[in-house]
């Protein structure tokens, strides 16, 4: 690495450290650190229930099956076809979504933007850039959740989806929610939040406290755009961290 290149990173890091200290981050959660507690949960887990250390692990690691994964494949393949609203027209790459399929945290957006229409992933802008920082700041990468968004293709402009191209599209995210079936859901917006928990009033009233879709606790939070156009404003960004403290202490039960 040259000396530019060093200084590029060392500015990121800082842009980084910078951010979590704005959310009120207090400690960062090394990856290693995390994995290796939750190895010993698990341990101290099996040993409660068979006293024969012999005996444990007998059961294999499970990912997605064969079944899961050709209902996935059938939803991605269903998705990046869908000409079920007019988006379809004006779209340059469906955005389906990413992550681990089996995450136990799921993030749902609003609908992809320029950048997401461009590359065919979610939240890689601007706000995309804040999500992942969060995710990071919750000792989590983006590879170990999903992120999926209300609507699968951007509306022109950017505009907010309409009422009938959430309901035409709306198939698509109730099925992945149906397969990955995290234990925590983050509504990132009042449209996610809207498509989640109906009837919910506006954001301020409801972020911070779970509701419920399907079972599945939902925490709904300010959208990351939000903290983009407030880029400034600490307490915005130290709201959506109490939020996800809340989310992580639920992970961790
Ligand atoms: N905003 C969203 O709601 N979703 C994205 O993927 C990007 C920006």
């Amino acid at each position: 690495m040259n000396d530019q290149e060093i200084r590029k990173e060392l500015d990121e890091l800082k842009n980084q450290l910078t951010f979590f200290q704005d959310l009120g981050v207090e400690f960062l959660i090394c990856p290693e650190k995390r994995a290796e507690a939750s190895l010993s949960k698990e341990k101290m887990r099996e040993s409660k229930n068979n006293d024969n250390p012999l005996l444990v692990n007998l059961e294999p690691v499970t990912g997605v099956t064969d079944n899961e994964e050709a209902e996935w494949d059938k939803l991605i393949h269903q998705i990046m076809v869908c000409r079920f609203c007019p988006l379809y027209k004006t779209r340059t790459k469906v955005v389906p979504g990413e992550g681990d399929r089996r995450a136990r945290l799921m993030f749902v957006g609003e609908a992809p933007g320029r950048d997401e229409d461009l590359q065919g992933r979610p939240f890689v802008g601007r706000a995309g850039q804040l999500l992942t920082k969060i995710i990071q700041a919750m000792g989590l990468s983006r590879s170990q959740v999903y992120i999926a968004n209300v609507i699968k293709c951007r509306p022109p402009e950017n505009r907010t989806p309409k009422p009938e191209e959430i309901k035409a599209c709306s198939p698509y995210l109730l099925k992945q929610i149906e397969l990955i079936k995290p234990k925590v859901i983050v509504a990132l917006g009042k449209v996610a939040v809207d498509f989640l928990l109906p009837g919910a009033k506006s954001m301020s009233e409801v972020r911070g406290n779970f509701g419920e879709f399907s079972g599945i606790p939902v925490m709904p939070t300010f959208h990351p755009s939000y903290l983009v156009r407030n880029e400034g404003n600490k307490e915005i960004k130290k709201m959506v961290w109490e939020d996800m403290k809340k989310v992580m202490k639920l992970l961790e039960s």
